[in-house]
């Protein structure tokens, strides 16, 4: 095999990323894959805006069959977000045989395990980095390099939208709905702003990591959830009188016989390392039995950092790809049968 073809569906903000860093960053790619990634074709309902890259014309297409039956393609990326039609169409890009990569953690936290059973069954890899943290690496971390740790909790600032419309109004005293534009302008906010501001978004992701983190699943649905949407400029000042920063904080906990997951703003003491993680920043600090508390930081949100972390995933499925080796599906407490036929 000679390149990794690969297809996308969605060609928004982070599908743009992905079109910029294969064209500006082909050499490294190729280079450190060993091979050169070729990206066969692109499904969106509009495609003629101008996204500001280049495409040939011939790999757009309105329909998404072209991209998740085609023969010659290996990987499908599902960038559309959401919960249908994205569900339906990577479901069937896995029964088609596709690897896929994913950036929707709202997907991944309420049907991710149905889609990595489906996964599973067909003997492909299902790869979602770029759903929390937004360039951060952080779940292949969990699984990988601190994958020998049991974890007793996990702790974010996990909403790049939040974080900076807190920031905003903690620095320069910006007003809340201002500030709310500017994010979406700038490409951080969900297509609904109100997943954001209402916590929702947050809850999605540390769904996620807890799952990953503790080995079990964790019902969405159960997650405690407060956005900022109620957070005043006076609340703000009489944190900073006190010394905190109030930030919109996700936690996880693994008390042993019960798994505490919620989302709400949160006072931070100003000399805690979370409460520097300013603007469009997120963090995740991991506290693993062998390895202690471990901060991940980066940026959380926006077109090229998330498209570097969606490549980050094709490349690790395209080196599984080029030696030959079998699928790469997380345990996110997943079905008996996944764990059982998991690669030794
Ligand atoms: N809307 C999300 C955020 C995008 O602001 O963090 C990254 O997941």
């Amino acid at each position: 095999k000679n390149s990794i073809n690969i297809g996308l569906l969605g060609f928004g903000t982070i599908g743009t990323g992905v079109v910029r860093v294969l064209q500006k960053n082909a050499d490294v790619i190729q280079q450190r894959l060993g091979a050169p990634v070729q990206l066969l074709k692109i499904a969106d309902l509009d495609i003629t805006t101008d996204r500001g890259v280049q495409v040939a014309p011939a790999i757009l297409t309105t329909n998404v069959e072209e991209v998740i039956s085609h023969p010659d393609i290996d990987l499908v990326i599902e960038l559309i977000g959401g919960y249908e039609p994205a569900k339906s169409f990577l479901l069937k890009a896995i029964a088609n045989g596709k690897h896929v990569v994913t950036a929707n953690k709202a997907l991944m936290a309420v049907h991710g395990q149905e889609i990595i059973a489906a996964a599973n069954q067909a003997g492909v890899s299902v790869m979602f980095e770029a759903a929390v943290g937004g360039g951060i690496p952080v779940i292949s971390p969990i699984k990988e390099s601190l994958g020998a740790n049991r974890f007793s909790s996990v702790l974010g600032i996990l909403n790049g939208t939040c974080n900076y419309i807190l920031t905003k109004m903690t620095d320069h005293g910006s007003e809340f709905a201002a500030v709310l534009k500017e994010a979406q302008q700038l490409g951080y906010a969900e297509a609904d702003p109100t997943f954001d501001i209402e916590g929702v978004d947050t809850a999605h992701k540390i769904a996620l990591l807890s799952s990953l983190c503790f080995g079990t699943r964790v019902d969405f649905n159960q997650v405690y959830i407060e956005g900022i949407s109620n957070i005043d400029a006076v609340d703000i000042s009489f944190a900073k009188q006190m010394g905190y920063k109030i930030k919109l904080l996700a936690i996880g906990k693994n008390h042993g016989d019960q798994i505490e997951v919620r989302v709400h703003p949160t006072m931070i003491p100003a000399e805690d390392q979370l409460a520097e993680v300013d603007g469009v920043f997120n963090a995740v600090r991991l506290t693993g039995d062998f390895v202690g508390p471990t901060l991940l930081y980066g940026s959380g949100a926006g077109m090229d950092p998330t498209a570097s972390a969606v490549m980050g995933d094709v490349m690790a499925i395209g080196r599984d790809i080029l030696c030959g080796a079998r699928l790469r599906v997380p345990i996110m407490g997943c079905c008996e049968e996944a764990v059982q036929s998991l690669p030794i």
